[in-house]
């Protein structure tokens, strides 16, 4: 919806109105930065984009104009305002053009500046993170992404769930992996010492503490408190993994729902999906017809196809005999019990099914103690959403819900059951069923947009020796 608040404009119209214009105008203020500039007789024309949309505004500069050939100095890059007449444009591929009457150079561009017209690649642009965002490609990623986080909110809202913010430092690692950063404000050089190692009593937080891996553990303490609930937060992962699916940091979206066992988990992960496509589709046309071109052809015949589909659902045990059956050499054996690769996920998902597939009842050994134990005391009643060309972008499972078995598992997998005392508490008092998942943002958005490396949907990827801006 337009923000006819005229405070909030400062004075300007965004491009997204001016290139969407119904009539002409007279006497509007644009402004915005030179994505090009080009020189014709007696005349010059900026390519001026401001980020509200796509497409970038035409602006007609005349020879005549005060100060014209400081402006074409100011050159690509430079941030201009810019006072005109809004008129119907004679050329192609645009309907409308600012005929420039008087123009400000707010910040120059110049020579040197780093997107010049040529087409860069990607890993050069992650480089010039800073300034990445003024480009074609990233101004799209980042628009969508940002529309896709309010349809998040938005999802949940319309079905009731309450938003819990889950901590960032916290003293637990939920998926026991071990990949937590550590947090802490002892004496890197001289922390206190007590026999067998570093004194953590006499931390900030009188214990070890790190950066959340995933908020599902509060999260289901407050699902067991208000019934359906969703964390929407940033995780970080210490995996020293150079992989273009990781990154240190990411954003994780977590419902948790109570009174659900994993069927239901299954149709709420679906139905969330296919309202994200969906929403994609109907607000970001611009940006994914651009998705569509250069990044991934077929692109939007793929989301459409998602937003109408049920996804198929398959076990772990019958997603082994698969891949033991495709006579397709693996790099890594596939054998019962083992965990499934990439090049394994992406096998199933885009030469067995050919579309997104839920993999379900992993073996216990392999996963997360929290996840419910099945009647065949072997596997867990878990599931993986596996998609084409980015592999797993959700992992989610039904809670063991039952005090005994949760503390039996936990021995099992090393875990002390009173170093988790307050998530005990709930299978303790009140306990009922329930499951969740959780939304890996970035490989959503990798799915969405077509891009290949994750660090390409992330406004500042952070992965091994990146984080300087
Ligand atoms: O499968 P994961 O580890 O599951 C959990 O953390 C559960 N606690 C979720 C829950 O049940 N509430 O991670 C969930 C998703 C993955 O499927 C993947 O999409 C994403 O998080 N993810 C990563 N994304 C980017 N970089 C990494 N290093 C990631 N690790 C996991
Ligand atoms: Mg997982």
């Amino acid at each position: 919806m337009p923000n006819d608040n005229s405070n909030l404009r400062r004075g300007r119209v965004p491009v997204r109105e001016a290139v969407a214009a119904a009539e002409p105008s007279a006497g509007i203020c644009v402004k915005g930065w030179v994505r090009t500039l080009r020189r014709g007789k007696g005349v010059a024309f900026a390519a001026l984009n401001d980020g509200s949309c796509f497409a970038s505004l035409q602006v007609v500069l005349d020879a005549g104009l005060p100060g014209f050939e400081e402006l074409c100095r100011a050159g690509t890059g430079a941030c201009l305002s810019v006072t005109g007449d809004l008129v119907e444009s004679p050329a192609s591929g645009q309907s409308w053009e600012l005929q420039a009457k008087e123009v400000k150079v707010l910040g120059e561009g110049g020579g040197d500046y780093p997107l010049q017209k040529k087409r860069h690649g990607f890993e050069y642009l992650r480089s010039i993170a800073h300034l990445r965002p003024r480009s074609n490609t990233f101004g799209a990623v980042f628009r969508v992404r940002s529309a896709l986080a309010y349809a998040v909110h938005r999802f949940f809202r319309e079905r009731g769930f309450l938003h819990v913010h889950t901590p960032i430092v916290t003293a637990n690692d939920c998926e026991g992996a071990g990949e937590m950063f550590r947090v802490t404000t002892l004496d890197p050089v001289r922390p206190p010492m007590v026999e067998g190692g570093v004194d953590w009593t006499r931390d900030f937080f009188g214990e070890r503490t790190g950066l959340t891996v995933s908020g599902q553990l509060q999260g289901e303490l407050f699902a067991t408190a208000f019934s359906d609930i969703y964390t929407f937060g940033p995780t970080f992962r210490a995996e020293n993994s150079n992989t273009s699916r990781h990154v240190a940091e990411f954003w994780m979206i977590e419902p948790e729902i109570a009174f659900a066992d994993l069927a239901d988990d299954c149709r709420l992960a679906e139905e969330f999906l296919r309202y994200l496509v969906s929403y994609a589709l109907e607000e970001c046309g611009d940006d994914l017809a651009f998705f569509n071109d250069r990044i991934e052809k077929g692109l939007l015949d793929k989301l459409e196809r998602l937003a109408g589909a049920t996804f198929e659902t398959m076990t772990y045990t019958e997603a082994v005999t698969a891949l033991q059956k495709s006579g397709q050499s693996f790099e890594y054996p596939v054998e019962w019990g083992a965990d499934l690769q990439s090049e394994h996920e992406r096998y199933l998902t885009e030469k067995v099914i050919g579309g997104p597939v839920f993999v379900t009842d992993y073996p216990a050994a392999i996963k997360a103690f929290y996840m419910r134990l099945n009647d065949d005391g072997k596997t867990v009643a878990a599931t993986d959403l596996l998609v084409p060309r980015v592999g797993e972008i959700i992992g989610g499972s039904q809670r063991e819900e039952r005090l005994d078995v949760l503390q039996a598992r936990m021995k099992g997998c090393g875990i002390a059951p009173e170093s988790l005392d307050w998530y005990l508490d709930i299978r303790r008092w009140g306990s009922c069923p329930h499951a969740g998942f959780g939304l890996g943002f970035e490989r959503f958005l990798m799915y969405v947009t077509g891009m290949e490396n994750i660090r390409d949907v992330i406004p500042f990827p952070r992965t091994p020796g990146h984080a300087r801006f």
